[in-house]
């Protein structure tokens, strides 16, 4: 049942839960939310209708999702509290260190007026963090760049609003605009990765949901984590300089050298990673569309054709995921690395929501406690 950490012979412990939102089969790299196909839904669905179907575990018909549209623009305030903890943070402060402490800053509000009642029945509070969630990491970017906080617009779809509200003026440019609503949904949930699970313990501690969303947070934050899409264009752009992939691929393979091929490798998929191959063609589409160079995208190219025929990635069963191409995109649109992690937990926010309240309303709950191998004496 939910939280409980089972041990298998192989001493791996792993975190085992029950859960009906998303479904990964990692060998044949295979991703669904509630039933659905990841493909599809990044092709034919908005990010709103994607935040809907994780929420309440259905496609919302015109009228559920006008309706749905409203209720995120009504909660989609970020109080002067929170406004006044991004500015107290010096504007070297990495973006993620600013969210992780925005949560905890909602966590305090709710405490005041709830305790240490933790509310399953009332979405509302979920609502309220997946819909503040943009305008939070748009004023951090502006706060570390030095720039006048922009307005959100709610004439604006979700992803346009972000955008609007990053670059301070309206991104008038739907190609951008679904760009962002196909990385935000495909980022949106992944069943118990290390964020999510991290949620789900601080919640089945009965903690309230904006702590485990600061949990989250600086959980996602790590380079083996949500931090792979930052270091995957540092990644490229020192391949372009250098100009010899190949150096980078040996350094991969040397298990006496700590470097990863960042965007390289999963947990779960041992098979590709569904999500980076529809970032693939979207990278196609964007560049193509912008006559932009796309000197990133062929060295990417050239790294995976290379691992993927290279004996070690083979035995491993290492393939690109989700992070190798997604910040080739966000540079496309002109977003800066340091942002691509934040950008990942405001789309991760509507699984660490979808999960933490499934977990809290699972009658069979128990607080999360792994247990160890004791080597000691
Ligand atoms: C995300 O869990 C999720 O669902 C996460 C995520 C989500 O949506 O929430 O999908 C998002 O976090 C994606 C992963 C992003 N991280 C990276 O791209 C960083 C680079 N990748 C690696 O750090 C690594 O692949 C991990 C951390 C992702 C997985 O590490 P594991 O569990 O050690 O991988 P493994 O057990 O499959 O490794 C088997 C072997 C080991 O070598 P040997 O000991 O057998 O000699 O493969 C090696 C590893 O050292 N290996 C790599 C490698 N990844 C694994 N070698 C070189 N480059 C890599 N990238």
């Amino acid at each position: 049942t939910t939280g409980l950490f089972t041990y298998d012979p192989g001493f791996v412990s792993t975190a085992s839960c029950s859960s009906t939102i998303t479904f990964i089969d990692g060998d044949e790299g295979v991703l669904k939310y509630r039933g659905h196909d990841i493909a599809d839904l990044a092709e034919n669905n908005s990010f709103t209708a994607v935040i809907y179907l994780l929420l309440y575990g259905e496609l919302p018909s015109s009228e559920q999702h006008k309706k749905f549209l409203l209720k995120i623009q009504e909660s989609s305030k970020v109080s002067e509290q929170v406004t006044n903890v991004i500015k107290a943070f010096p504007k070297t402060a990495h973006p993620m260190s600013i969210l992780v402490a925005c949560f905890a800053n909602l966590s305090a509000s709710y405490h005041e007026t709830h305790g240490n009642n933790v509310n399953g029945e009332d979405l509302d509070f979920g609502i309220s963090a997946i819909a503040q969630v943009p305008a939070i990491v748009a004023m951090i970017y502006r706060h570390i760049n030095n720039q006048e906080f922009t307005n959100a617009n709610n004439k604006l779809s979700y992803s346009e609003n972000f955008l609007n509200m990053i670059f301070g003026s309206a991104v008038n440019n739907t190609l951008f605009v679904k760009a962002l609503d196909k990385i935000f949904t495909l980022h949106a949930d992944h069943e118990q990765n290390a964020s999510t699970a991290a949620v789900r313990l601080v919640g089945s501690a009965g903690s309230n949901l904006f702590a485990s969303l600061s949990a989250g947070v600086a959980t996602l934050w790590g380079p083996a984590h949500g931090g792979a899409n930052e270091a995957v264009i540092n990644m490229l752009k020192e391949i372009e300089q250098s100009g010899d992939v190949d150096r980078f691929i040996e350094k991969a393979k040397d298990d006496k050298d700590p470097f990863k091929l960042m965007g390289f490798g999963h947990r779960v998929y041992k098979n590709y990673d569904p999500r980076a191959l529809i970032l693939k063609d979207a990278c196609h589409e964007i560049l193509s569309k912008l006559e932009q160079n796309n000197e990133l995208l062929e060295i990417a190219k050239k790294l995976e054709e290379i691992a993927l025929k290279d004996e070690y990635f083979i035995t491993r069963k290492l393939y690109p995921n989700v992070d190798f191409y997604s910040g080739i995109i966000m540079n496309a649109i002109g977003i800066p690395s340091s942002m691509f992690t934040p950008i990942f937990a405001l789309a991760r926010t509507t699984g660490w929501v979808a999960q933490w309240y499934e977990m809290v309303n699972d009658k069979e709950t128990k607080i999360c406690r792994p247990r160890q191998l004791y080597l000691g004496k």
